[in-house]
């Protein structure tokens, strides 16, 4: 049986990078006032403007009216931790501290299969509630972490990529792997999950700190015999980090070069934060193909540094964007545009609401190789989309109202929008989170 409506409402879609102008390339994006998306068994089957397309559709087709709201393709996040739900926003510490302190302790946890599983779940939920429908996630080393995040997905039709962090040493013994056992646990997990439905792999090994010499050459030769996985790993976020990874790896130049070393760089590599490279690092990240995952809440709360997003694209480095949640403070893709707008605007490079839309579709869709499937609502594409509340609350309605070009209404939703200004999230052609004006929260 066909699986099939009709979506009304402005829709708005990128197809290619608009530039950092107020004004966006043209041919960059496209936009429709009163549009239309026809979703059917779980892909687009078109989309125009609502009068050319309704004379197309059949007879009785149901037609969901989003007139009022913004249609957009769902968000996506290229560095998230799901372990870290539960320690989002916790105190005054800077990336070593706070590992010690919060992450390592949380993540502790998941040993236990069930606490896993349930995390997962709320997890998937408040990234549909902020209009994300693909992340690149970070479990913990407990490959049950995996399974948990994965099946859970997988029910829900999601496009996911995740993978079991890889770690031996510099943690607590709780939390550590070996080289050979953590390979193995990470080849049965790409055996059970990698290409299956909508989910990929991603060979996790945490940093350099963690792993050692023998973890990262075995991670390496995974990569080798399977270019469809990805990689996902930290890279140069903490002053403090660098020394310590400068101490551990005497034989490298810099820190990238532990990564190369090791064979971990290549066009399917997500380095998170990356604010404190070298020209010369730069220089070789671009020619690989690797993306630096900018995660502006992150790096703000933690002090890391600001990230010099304008000279990383110059260099030719592929960059993506994320939340890094639990360090950043928000998983809605609206809230990390704030981040990157705030850390722009110290760099003297504010970010337009075109380039920070684009980044969170379409560009994050390329920087992860999921262009053909995702990032755009076009003809053919898997069908996931996020409908857009400009008007959420009394504030964001009175300015939106006064807005009078779409560049301007767009970058108000960017600075004060937030998961309320989230109406309505679909995955695989279904709705997956509808947003309910009374779903307040009590605290416990
Ligand atoms: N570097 C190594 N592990 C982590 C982590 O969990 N979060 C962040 N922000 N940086 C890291
Ligand atoms: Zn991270």
């Amino acid at each position: 049986m066909t699986d099939s409506r009709l979506l009304r409402g402005a829709v708005l879609t990128f197809d290619d990078d608009p530039g950092e102008s107020p004004v966006p390339r043209p041919d960059s994006l496209r936009y429709w006032e009163d549009g239309a998306v026809w979703l059917e068994n779980g892909h687009i089957r078109a989309v125009d403007d609502y009068t050319t397309l309704a004379p197309h559709v059949p007879a009785g087709l149901e037609i969901v009216d989003y007139r009022g709201k913004l249609i957009m393709p769902g968000f996506i996040d290229s560095h998230v931790h799901y372990s870290q739900l539960d320690i989002i926003a916790s105190f005054g510490r800077e990336l070593l501290d706070w590992l010690n302190d919060y992450t390592f302790p949380a993540e502790c946890r998941f040993a236990e299969r069930a606490h896993a599983e349930e995390v997962a779940e709320r997890f998937l939920d408040e990234l549909l509630r902020g209009g994300t429908t693909t992340a690149q996630v970070f479990c913990t080393s407990h490959p049950g972490s995996v399974d948990s995040i994965f099946s859970a997905a997988r029910a829900r039709r999601l496009r996911m990529l995740a993978g079991k962090v890889l770690m031996d040493r510099h943690a607590p013994e709780a939390l550590i792997d070996t080289a050979v056992g953590g390979i193995r646990d990470s080849e049965r997990l790409i055996a059970d999950w990698h290409g299956k439905n909508r989910l990929a792999y991603s060979l996790t090994p945490r940093f350099a700190p963690t792993s050692s010499r023998e973890q990262l050459d075995a991670v390496g030769g995974v990569l080798r015999n399977d270019a469809s996985l990805y990689l996902q790993s930290h890279l140069s976020e903490h002053r403090g980090e660098l020394a310590w990874v400068a101490e551990l790896f005497p034989e490298c130049r810099d820190y990238l070069a532990v990564y190369e070393r090791h064979g971990l760089v290549g066009p399917r590599s997500t380095y998170a934060h990356g604010i404190h490279l070298s020209d010369d690092e730069r220089a070789r990240l671009a020619e690989t193909g690797a993306n630096i995952a900018f995660s502006p809440t992150s790096n703000l709360f933690l002090g890391s540094g600001l990230f010099d997003r304008i000279a990383t694209r110059e260099a030719g480095v592929v960059t993506s964007l994320a939340s890094d949640v639990g360090a950043g403070t928000g998983l809605c893709g609206l809230t990390t545009l704030q981040g990157a707008y705030q850390v722009g605007a110290l760099l003297g490079q504010p970010l337009t609401a075109w380039q920070g839309f684009y980044r969170l579709t379409l560009g994050n869709a390329r920087a992860l190789h999921l262009e053909h499937c995702i990032g755009r609502l076009e003809a053919g594409h898997e069908a996931d989309l996020v409908v857009l509340d400009l008007a959420a609350t009394p504030l964001m309605a009175r300015r939106t109202q006064v807005a009078e070009t779409l560049g301007e209404r767009l970058f108000a939703l960017m600075m004060l929008g937030d998961d309320r200004s989230v109406h309505a999230t679909w995955a695989s052609g279904r709705p997956v989170h509808q947003r309910d004006a009374s779903d307040t929260h009590a605290a416990p």
